[in-house]
C-alpha cells in the first residue's frame, strides 16, 4: 500500500514532496542517519496514460552550499521524470518554455529517425511537438536528453536529461527488485563543477573541450552527498552515466560485489559478478547489490583521483521482497543475423579537419551568465573535430545503410583521450575494444555505447528506419567532442 502511495504521490510533483515521503517511511532507527536522503526522480509512469508530456522550463537549483544555480529541467528545475513505458504505441507531447531550441532525444530507444529526437528534431520556444513513438524493445533503462548541435553539453549540463525504465511487467516473476525507489533505485550520475557559493558552472576552455568537461564533485539525480536508503536484502541500481565527459570505475568501499544483471540493451541471461564497474558517458548497467551484511557502504569510483558516488545506508524497517539474486533471469536476447553485409571504418579525429569558425548564429542569446546555449559552448570553441576527417555538418547525410542488414562497425580513438561512440536507432554488439580479444565483462549484452580506445570493433544490427529528413547521429559521446563536431550522420533505408 505504501508502496503505490509513493508512486501515485510522486507523479509530477516536485523532488521536495518525494523526499518526504520516503523520510516518511522510515523507522525510528533512521534518527541516527543524516537527514538528507537520495530521492528518486518524480516517475512519469506511461503505463496508464499512454502518453509522455514533457516541457522544457527554467529551474532555480540549490546543489550545495548558500549558491542557487540557473538550470533547465523537464516538468522541474533540473533534469526530467523518470519515464516509465512498455511495448505499444506512446502519445508523446513536447513543449518549451526556455528562452532555446531544444529536442528531446531517447537515447538506446529502437525508433525510427523520425521519433528519435535527433537534433533535426528541433522543438523552439513557445512551440509544442506532437508525434507518437512505437516502443518496440525488451526490458532495459535507458535515458533521453536534448541533442541540439553545439549545445548538446550546455543542455545536458544545465539539466535536460531524465531516465527511461522499459517494463514488460514481468521482473518479480523473474525474481527481480522492482519498487520504485525502494529496492530499485535510478541513479543519474553527474559530476559537475561549482563556484564558491556552490553554483554549477559551464565554461569550457580549450583544454575542457581536448579533454572533456569534467567537474570534481559528483551529485546524483541532481542531489549532493546524500543517502540512499535501502532494505536489508538485494537491491536493483539502474546505474545512468549523465556525465559529459567522465568515466567511472564503480566500486563498493567496503568490497561487496555488484552483480551485473543489465547493459544498455536490456537483462543479460545471467548476472556477472563484479567487484568493479566501468560506466563510460552515455552508459547504463543495472546490477544487483547485497545490503543483508552490513548497514553503510559507499559506491565510489576508483577511476583516477577515488571519488564518493553515492552513501548507502539499510533500514530494518523496509519489508525486503528480494532475499536472493536469481541465477538466470529468463531474458530473450534476440539472435544476430549471421550475414555481414558491410564493413566499414571510423576514425574520431580532433582537429585537423574541415575547420571552420563558428558562424555569427552560434553565438545568439545572453553572453553573460553562460547558462544558456550561445553564451559559451564546445562549439564556440572548436568546430574541428571529426570523424573520418569530415566535421559534422547537418546538411550532409555521411552514408546510407540497408534496413534490417547487419555492418561490423571498426571504430579508432583520437589522442591520448578514450572516446564513449555511441550510435542512435539500434543495438550492437561488441566484439573488441581496444583492439584486444578479451571481452570485457561490460561489453557482453546488447549494447548502443562503447569505448573507443585504440580499435573497437562492433556488429550493427539496423532494425529502425530513418530517412533523409531525420538521419541517425553516431558521435562521441563526450559531449564536448560532439558539440565541436565528432558526429555523423546516417539513413537506414
Ligand atoms: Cu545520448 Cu546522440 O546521444
Ligand atoms: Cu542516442
Ligand atoms: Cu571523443
Amino acid at each position: 500500500m505504501k508502496r503505490r502511495k509513493f508512486l501515485k504521490t510522486s507523479i509530477g510533483v516536485t523532488a521536495s514532496v518525494g523526499l518526504g515521503l520516503l523520510a516518511g517511511s522510515l523507522s525510528s532507527a533512521s534518527k541516527t542517519l543524516p537527514s538528507k536522503h537520495l530521492i528518486m526522480p518524480p516517475l512519469l509512469d506511461t503505463l496508464g496514460t499512454g502518453r509522455i508530456n514533457l516541457n522544457a522550463q527554467f529551474g532555480k537549483t540549490r546543489f550545495l552550499g548558500t549558491g542557487v544555480s540557473l538550470t533547465k529541467g523537464f516538468n522541474q528545475g533540473y533534469l526530467g521524470p523518470t519515464i516509465r513505458m512498455r511495448n505499444g504505441i506512446l502519445e508523446e507531447n513536447v513543449s518549451n518554455s526556455l528562452a532555446e531550441d531544444i529536442t528531446v532525444h531517447y537515447h538506446g530507444l529502437l525508433v525510427p529517425g523520425r521519433s528519435d529526437g535527433g537534433p533535426q528534431s528541433v522543438v523552439t520556444p513557445g512551440s509544442i511537438r506532437k508525434s507518437e513513438l512505437n516502443i518496440d524493445q525488451e526490458p532495459s533503462t535507458l535515458w533521453y536528453h536534448s541533442h541540439i548541435h553545439r549545445c548538446t553539453g550546455n543542455q545536458v549540463y544545465f539539466g535536460l536529461a531524465g531516465a527511461i525504465q522499459v517494463t514488460d511487467g514481468l521482473d518479480e516473476q523473474r525474481g527481480l527488485p522492482s519498487q520504485y525507489g525502494i529496492d530499485d533505485l535510478t541513479m543519474i550520475i553527474q559530476d559537475r563543477r561549482f563556484d564558491n557559493l556552490g553554483r554549477i558552472v559551464y565554461s569550457p576552455k580549450m583544454s575542457d573541450v581536448d579533454n572533456g568537461f569534467h567537474g570534481e564533485r559528483i551529485i546524483v539525480n541532481g542531489q549532493f552527498d546524500t543517502v540512499a536508503v535501502v532494505p536489508k536484502g538485494i537491491v536493483r541500481l539502474r546505474l545512468i552515466n549523465a556525465s559529459n565527459a567522465r568515466i567511472y570505475t564503480l566500486g563498493f568501499n567496503d568490497g561487496r560485489p555488484l552483480h551485473l544483471i543489465g547493459t544498455d540493451g536490456g537483462l543479460l541471461d545471467k548476472p556477472i559478478f563484479l567487484k568493479y564497474l566501468r560506466l563510460i558517458p552515455g552508459e547504463r548497467a543495472e546490477v544487483l547489490v547485497d545490503f543483508s551484511t552490513g548497514s553503510l557502504s559507499t559506491l565510489i569510483s576508483k577511476r583516477g583521483n577515488l571519488m564518493q558516488i553515492q552513501k548507502f545506508a539499510v533500514d530494518d524497517s523496509i519489508p525486503v521482497k528480494i532475499k536472493k539474486v536469481p541465477d538466470f533471469f529468463n531474458s530473450q536476447p534476440f539472435p544476430l543475423p549471421a550475414t555481414i553485409t558491410k564493413t566499414r571504418r571510423f576514425s574520431l579525429t580532433m582537429g585537423g579537419g574541415s575547420a571552420g569558425q563558428p558562424s555569427a548564429d552560434d553565438k545568439v542569446v545572453a553572453k553573460e551568465s553562460g547558462y544558456i546555449c550561445g553564451g559559451r559552448s564546445a562549439g564556440d570553441m572548436a568546430t574541428d573535430f571529426g570523424i573520418n576527417g569530415r566535421s559534422f555538418d547537418m546538411d550532409r547525410v555521411d552514408f546510407e545503410v540497408a534496413l534490417g542488414s547487419v555492418e561490423r562497425w571498426i571504430i579508432t580513438g583520437a589522442g591520448a583521450v578514450y572516446h564513449p561512440f555511441h550510435v542512435h536507432g539500434v543495438h550492437f554488439r561488441v566484439l573488441s575494444e581496444g583492439g584486444g580479444l578479451g571481452r570485457r565483462q561490460e561489453n557482453v549484452g546488447w549494447k548502443d555505447t562503447v569505448l573507443a580506445s585504440g580499435e573497437t570493433e562492433i556488429l550493427i544490427h539496423f532494425t529502425k528506419p530513418a530517412g533523409y529528413e531525420s538521419p541517425f547521429m553516431y558521435h562521441c559521446h563526450i559531449l564536448e567532442h560532439e558539440d565541436a563536431g565528432m558526429m555523423g550522420q546516417f539513413v537506414v533505408i
